[in-house]
């Protein structure tokens, strides 16, 4: 499949479904994929290396899953949060499908497959994750990022991966100059897992909506990305904080080992 064609709204490419296994905590669990959307018929590296490298949801309020495919983060999440509201958003209406799908076989009920327009502007997110669609091109990839990082609650946090020779040094600065304190979790394989949280300071992200919730887990000493780079992502907290302290990358994961 050409790059090009995992983001489109209606793919072109013809329906072919493929089952594919997931490793969830649980067990793994068979789900279904197609043509026409990322990583057909397997859980890409990235996405494995994301959910083995951060640590668990926190257990109530909303969470975002960017650019969800056909579902492998959304499941995990919505799997390991049963009282979370997961919001699995993508402008792909074939994986939009298939996440639909695969939350009904396992039964999951707080899965909330969505466009953009489907989430209520109230919404905020205790924490967003993301192998986001770097392949949309700088722009809008930064586009992506500044319309929904701004919404993490005061306190919450986003989980990004990125593979490394597609820019996930320069994504990290660029957010570092935006005012973004990013501490890079995980190197894997290729791949950065990035920690994304917005600075402390004044003018937090407006009063959080229904998924409001203290954030359980006190952050690890970052290891913050540094340096100016581009264009500042809009961000509703001051500048860049201090690192407190390298200590080594957190978290046991949430997928099974
Ligand atoms: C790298 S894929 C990751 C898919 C899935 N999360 C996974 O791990 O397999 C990025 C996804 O972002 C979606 N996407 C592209 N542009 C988007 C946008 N503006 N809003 C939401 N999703 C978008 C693509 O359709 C694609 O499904």
């Amino acid at each position: 499949m050409s790059p090009a064609q995992y983001f489109e709204t209606d793919p072109a490419v013809p329906s072919q479904p493929f089952e594919v296994d997931l490793v969830l905590p649980g067990g793994k669990v068979r789900l279904v994929s197609d043509r026409g959307v990322f990583s057909t018929g397997r859980v890409d590296p990235g996405t494995s290396a994301l959910l083995k490298a951060a640590p668990a949801p926190p257990g109530t309020g909303n969470l975002l899953d960017l650019g969800c495919g056909w579902g492998p983060i959304a499941v995990t999440l919505a799997s390991a949060a049963p009282a979370t509201v997961v919001w699995a958003l993508d402008v792909n209406r074939r994986a939009l499908a298939l996440v639909a799908d695969n939350a009904a076989r396992l039964a999951l009920a707080n899965i909330r497959p969505v466009t953009e327009a489907d989430i209520p502007a109230g919404v905020r997110f205790a924490e967003i994750w993301s192998n986001p669609p770097i392949r949309v091109g700088k722009d809008a990839l930064h586009d992506l990022l500044g319309t929904w990082l701004p919404r993490l609650v005061p306190g919450g946090r986003a989980w990004l991966v990125v593979q490394r020779h597609l820019g996930a040094d320069s994504l990290a600065t660029w957010l570092s100059a935006g005012g973004w304190t990013v501490r890079r979790a995980a190197s894997k394989s290729g791949y950065r897992i990035l920690e994304v949280r917005p600075a402390a300071g004044p003018g937090p992200v407006p009063a959080a909506g229904p998924g409001s919730f203290p954030n359980p887990k006190p952050a690890p000493g970052p290891t913050p990305v540094p340096g100016p780079g581009a264009g500042p992502v809009p961000n509703p907290g001051a500048g860049p904080v201090p690192n407190p302290g390298a200590r080594p990358v957190p978290g046991p994961g949430i997928a099974a080992p």
